[in-house]
């Protein structure tokens, strides 16, 4: 037998009502806030994510699915969705189009990680981009879209943590001194962060070593090294998600794992999921189209793990709505029956009715049997009378109420007794 890569899952028939839930929910998000679908290619060239995501990245330096095709091209499979839609955004011109650029896209994304609960090697993100202002408000704007899908989905104690890391220019006054501070300690720190000290120290906060963190717990904070114009950015930000009600904690050491953000950098953030509690994260990344080799285009995003936001529904018993159920199923006893019960299936459906009926050559009996199992509504069972008469009793499961309805009949007979 073949089994399923590690780190990956099936989406199984009888859960896949659930994706449905929570894509819903980011498709009705999307509609609410203005932005439309964009979809990129699952693989993009390597170069993309190396200057993209940043080749400092723990992403890009372990955990790309990276190959040569058969042009012996380098290939990525997409680790995240920013950096294929910025390229879109770059190829297609859309910065001489209508500004904002406003998009969400729901996709796989793949990284070569340890699996463990909430974190897997093929996952999916609802994200969004919102491409053209740098002004604070879209950075409220795309932290109030996250947290409306996220009451959407019916989700507590979710907890909002941003920080602003700053632009190029304050953060590399903050390097230096986190620098200092952390000098003294490298030998203390771990193999990765010591790798972390030279190439992006900022990353050594992100650390979830103990002995890492005993020494970051005292670092300097990036928001007491911010220039007037990031200060000032960073407090509009917070000025409104505080007018719009949204309750929030400065976190100094949200850092985040891809290097091209700059000012504002948030995380919801669960303690129902284990160690993998972060649900959704993004933040303002006004350097990545100049990178991409396009003009300064401010930016600001964020992407939920969809598989997360399930394990946490699942967690903490927040219901998904009802998988929807066939409306009608008829039932047939012999040949004849059963091709008409065939032909009503068909009708129904044609008029939007979700309508079975027999294919396993099962008895009427074993037929209202499996009707139950699938959570018929009504079930409508023909035999040579009801051929004779051209009329049916139509059974109501949930009570057992019986109404003799004519053929022709039926599918408004459904439709009037909808709930
Ligand atoms: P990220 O924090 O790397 O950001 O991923 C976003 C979310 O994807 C995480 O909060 C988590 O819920 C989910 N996720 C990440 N890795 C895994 C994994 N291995 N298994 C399951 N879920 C995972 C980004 O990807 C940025 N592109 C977000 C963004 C958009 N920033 C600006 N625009």
């Amino acid at each position: 037998m073949i089994n399923i890569p590690k780190g990956t899952k099936d989406v199984l028939p009888q859960d896949a009502y659930k994706w449905h839930f929570i894509e819903d929910a980011a498709r009705q998000t999307a509609a609410e806030f203005n932005l439309k679908e964009i979809r990129t290619p699952v693989f993009e060239h390597t170069e993309l994510f190396l200057r993209g995501v940043g080749d400092t990245t723990d992403i890009v330096n372990k955990e790309m699915y990276t190959f040569k095709d058969k042009g012996d091209r380098s290939i990525t499979l997409k680790p995240e969705g920013t950096a294929g839609v910025a390229r879109s955004f770059l190829e297609n011109g859309m910065s001489s189009g209508v500004l904002p650029a406003k998009m969400y896209y729901i996709i796989p994304a793949f990284r070569y990680e340890r699996p463990q609960a909430g974190r897997l090697r093929e996952f999916h993100q609802f994200g969004i981009e919102v491409y053209g202002s740098d002004k604070p408000d879209a950075d409220a704007e795309v932290i109030f879209a996250a947290s409306s899908f996220l009451n959407k989905l019916g989700v507590k104690n979710v907890k909002l943590n941003i920080n602003s890391i700053g632009c190029k220019k304050c953060r590399a006054d903050y390097n230096a001194a986190l620098k200092g501070y952390l000098a003294p300690h490298i030998g203390e720190m771990c193999a990765t962060c010591r790798e972390r000290y030279e190439k992006n120290p900022l990353r050594i906060l992100d650390c979830k070593e103990e002995e890492c963190k005993k020494i970051t717990a005292g670092a300097p904070r990036m928001t007491d090294y911010l220039c007037s114009d990031c200060a000032q950015h960073f407090n509009e930000v917070q000025s409104n998600l505080a007018a719009g009600g949204l309750e929030y904690e400065v976190d100094p050491n949200i850092v985040r794992g891809l290097d091209y953000y700059t000012r504002t950098v948030f995380e919801f953030v669960s303690q129902e999921i284990g160690a993998q509690g972060t649900v959704c994260g993004g933040g303002r990344y006004d350097g990545l189209i100049e990178e991409l080799g396009g003009s300064h285009t401010p930016a600001v995003g964020f992407a939920a793990g969809i598989e997360r936001l399930i394990l946490l529904m699942e967690n903490t018993g927040v219901p998904f709505p009802e998988e929807s159920k066939p409306e009608v199923y008829f039932a047939g006893m012999d040949e004849e029956s059963r091709k008409k019960a065939f032909a009503l299936a068909m009708a129904a459906r044609a008029q939007g009715i979700a309508a079975e009926t027999d294919h396993m050559g099962r008895s009427v009996k074993a037929q209202f049997k499996y009707a139950d199992k699938i959570g018929a509504k009504y079930v409508a069972a023909i035999g040579g009378n009801e051929l004779a008469e051209g009329a049916v009793n139509v059974k109501r499961m949930a009570d057992g109420f019986v109404q003799n309805v004519r053929f022709e009949d039926i599918n408004g007979y459904i439709v009037q007794n909808r709930s």
